[in-house]
């Protein structure tokens, strides 16, 4: 998200700082001291540690101190050095509850799915944290809840990948080296995905002009595995009657899709990327890195 959120603000104008992992690590709290001087209108903090697939599930101890750390360590930075700056920072669609509508309303209520809980609870605590402050203090945040983001810039070295890529790359190895495409699930899981440059405008948009929020920003509509594979086969030339399904493996929810009736309320005229278009770009962007290596 940062990679494509800080050239948008510097072609804005603006002044960034860009913060990662190697030069300064969240986790510990002193590493954000040496950005105690500058006083900032605006901090972004799009920083989670996290990956798709089993990941929340299987390293969820790790992913609470983990997560707890960073959200506390930037919570504390923000009211202690930065008070003036409005604080934008994300959630998960993983918060909410299967038994509840993806609306705002309800994203502190019910329990979210156990593989994400989590991750869900410390997305849910970094909420509290930025409602309680702004409650005691008056400081100004914006919380916006993604769904899952697609593009080109995504890391895809050594992690588990948002499906999106992890598809993209199976049929990629089916076309290239003849490899079996075996799909998890049966294919008729549902899941939404926004385009990670219409995201970014989004989230500039709502920042200059929302306060103290809680926004889904979704595309508002969900597509079948299946149909994202038949998509992505029909731009890339494969026989999608090759591929296979185990329905033996991790799925995830059967049903992704946020309420996103506030953000058509707040900007009904925003652009959106076609599936299509996006898919494509996507497609071109992890053929090049690949033929990078
Ligand atoms: N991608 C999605 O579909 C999606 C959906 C819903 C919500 N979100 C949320 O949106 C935000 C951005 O997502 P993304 O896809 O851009 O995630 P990403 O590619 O995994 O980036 C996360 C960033 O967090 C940084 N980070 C992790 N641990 C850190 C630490 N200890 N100290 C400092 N930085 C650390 C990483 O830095 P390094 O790269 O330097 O390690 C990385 O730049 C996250 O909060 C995520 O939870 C994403």
């Amino acid at each position: 998200m940062g990679r494509h959120l800080a050239p948008k603000l510097k072609s804005q104008g603006h002044e960034v700082i860009c913060l990662s992992s190697s030069q300064c690590d969240l986790r510990k709290r002193e590493s954000l001291s040496e950005y105690q001087k500058g006083q900032f209108e605006r901090i972004y903090h799009l920083a989670a540690w996290t990956q798709a697939g089993t990941f929340c599930d299987l390293r969820r101890g790790e992913q609470w101190i983990i997560n707890q750390q960073i959200n506390t360590n930037v919570l504390a930075w923000w009211h202690e050095e930065q008070p003036q700056a409005k604080l934008i920072a994300l959630g998960t669609s993983a918060s909410y509850s299967d038994a509840l509508p993806m609306s705002e309303e309800n994203y502190l209520k019910g329990v979210p799915s156990d593989s994400y809980v989590a991750y869900a609870y410390s997305k849910r605590s970094l909420l509290i944290g930025l409602q309680s402050l702004a409650r005691q203090f008056g400081y100004r945040y914006l919380y916006l809840v993604p769904s899952t983001l697609y593009g080109p810039g995504y890391s895809l070295d050594g992690r588990q990948l948002h499906f999106i890529y992890d598809l993209i790359r199976k049929i990629s190895n089916g076309l290239l080296y003849g490899h079996e495409v075996v799909l998890w699930g049966d294919g008729h899981q549902r899941r939404e995905l926004v385009y990670v440059e219409d995201f970014a405008e989004i989230l500039l948009h709502l920042a200059d002009s929302c306060d103290n929020e809680v926004i889904n920003v979704g595309a508002g509509e969900s597509h079948s595995i299946r149909e994202f594979v038949q998509l992505i086969c029909d731009i890339m030339q494969y026989p999608h009657e090759k591929i296979a399904f185990d329905t033996n493996a991790f799925t995830g929810l059967r049903l992704k899709c946020l309420d996103i009736s506030r953000l058509d309320s707040l900007m009904p005229d925003r652009n959106s990327t076609a599936l299509a278009n996006g898919l494509r770009r996507t497609i071109e962007w992890m053929s090049e890195a690949q033929n990078q290596k």
